[in-house]
């Protein structure tokens, strides 16, 4: 058992014997990684005894904050009853079936027929873009095997969606990645080869490009459009209102299956219950996972509409059987956590409190941006928002890596973890936030902006 109290060991043998996601070992050496040992509420709490506002909700998970009792006791008292049981062919389980039915339920809206569960974001994009492919042949169309999806896009790291991911940085060093995917343009007001502000002539050019490149690929082998309904890693790219249904009837136009990455955006980041429903958009796939459990438990899903689990039911050979999925999808743990979580996220109407401390988050960043020369961008839906960092307002430059780092250092000393991805702050809180805590996330920020007196440019 760890001895938590044992500083010295923890800190003597941080990040000796592991390999961080995401970072350089090197790195991490030199800049150990902080070591929480609690959380409560939205706040966690260091070795060192600091207590922050998590102002990422860990990875954008951690929806209801880490006090959230009813989806601990589902937890433990599934683990007593049965801590695990498979879902392959022959044998299932309660929470498996209560959780499918539930899900079925609430993505009526978006006519959403079947879910296939998984253990995280990555297993469910992987289930989507598989099972994509697997449905054109089912359909008697097997050209149709290449995905197309957006610049600036994150789909996690499996082969298959590091390969429709679009930043060189999770895809150089493990290249050469999959055949067939091809990437376009995203709709990023701030930043776009068009050098197009104007929302909507923006989102017109991206999917005038889109199609171009659709006739160029042959629209008869393309099998689907994978895209986040606003990009997270990215840096929380918000597109313009009316993208995402010109986005669905550009490709119902030309019979192209629409994959939503909802593994941000699902359970009410975006101050919806899900980011296509903020768009008024179908998608014929979704990708959840990540606050389906509030991060208390590895779960995800990949979810299908009555079109494509038509025709996987219409088939008479094996090829519509689905070869595919993992030990542990459908865990009963993760089910029954799942099932509670959903229960407080109705309750505590999430998506509403995302959508009202969003809209006063933002607009308080933007009082940021007037007071602070080096924020050249304050943007975001929902409580899903992010600051760029600039060293030129007018040209844009980047900010420099070092100044960015200290402005997280100095939030976390004044009260606030904030993540960082290249020049942009990424902010996520858990969406039980409440005015008291927004106002010290804002604070810390603010106070780093004052305090920093590195050189942007740098
Ligand atoms: C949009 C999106 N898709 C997929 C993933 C991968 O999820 P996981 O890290 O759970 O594998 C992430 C992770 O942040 C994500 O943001």
């Amino acid at each position: 058992m760890l001895d938590i109290p044992n500083s010295n060991f923890l800190k003597e043998n941080n990040a000796k014997q592991v390999w961080h996601p995401m970072a350089h070992p090197n790195e991490m050496e030199a800049i150990p990684p902080r070591i929480v040992v609690s959380g409560e509420g939205v706040r966690i709490t260091d070795l060192d005894g600091a207590t922050v506002v998590d102002a990422s909700a860990g990875l954008w998970n951690v929806n209801l904050g880490y006090s959230c009792e009813p989806i601990k006791q589902a937890i433990a008292d599934q683990l007593a009853r049965l801590p695990y049981y498979a879902a392959f062919r022959g044998t299932t389980h309660p929470g498996l079936i209560e959780l499918g039915y539930r899900l079925v339920e609430l993505l009526a809206p978006e006519g959403m027929s079947r879910a296939l569960f998984t253990s995280g974001g990555s297993d469910s994009v992987e289930s989507a873009l598989r099972l994509a492919r697997q449905y054109w042949k089912v359909e008697g169309q097997p050209d149709r095997t290449k995905f197309l999806s957006l610049k600036k896009g994150y789909h996690g790291t499996h082969f298959g969606g590091a390969s429709v991911n679009g930043n060189s940085n999770f895809r150089r060093a493990y290249e050469p990645l999959m055949p067939g995917c091809h990437h376009v343009t995203a709709p990023f007001a701030y930043r776009n080869p068009f050098d197009e502000t104007d929302p909507e002539r923006l989102a017109n050019l991206c999917l005038a490009a889109l199609e171009d490149e659709i006739k160029f690929q042959d629209p008869q082998t393309i099998a689907a459009f994978i895209a986040e309904p606003v990009q997270g890693a990215g840096g929380v790219i918000v597109p313009p209102p009316g993208y995402w249904p010109k986005l669905r009837a550009l490709l119902d136009r030309y019979d192209i299956l629409l994959i939503a990455d909802e593994v941000v955006t699902a359970f009410g980041r975006t101050g919806n219950w899900f980011g296509s429903r903020g768009w008024g958009v179908k998608p014929d796939m979704m990708c959840i996972a990540k606050a389906i459990t509030s991060g208390y438990f590895p779960l995800g899903a990949c979810v299908v509409n009555a079109r494509i689990d038509e025709a996987f039911r219409n088939n008479k050979d094996m090829l519509g059987a689905i070869f595919h999925g993992y030990t542990y999808s459908g865990h009963p743990v993760g089910c029954a956590a799942a099932l509670a979580c959903l229960e407080e996220t109705f309750k505590r109407d999430l998506p509403g409190n995302s959508r009202d401390e969003g809209d006063y988050l933002l607009a308080r960043l933007r009082d940021l941006q007037t007071e602070h020369e080096t924020v050249g961008s304050a943007r975001g839906k929902g409580l899903m928002l992010a600051l760029e960092f600039v060293s030129n307002r007018d040209a844009k430059t980047p900010a420099g890596l070092k100044y960015v780092g200290e402005l997280a250092n100095l939030a976390y000393e004044h009260g606030a973890l904030v993540r960082i991805a290249g020049n942009i702050m990424i902010l996520s809180p858990p969406l039980v936030i409440e005015r008291a805590d927004a106002d010290a996330i804002v604070g810390a920020i603010d106070a780093a902006l004052t305090l920093n007196k590195l050189d942007p440019a740098a």
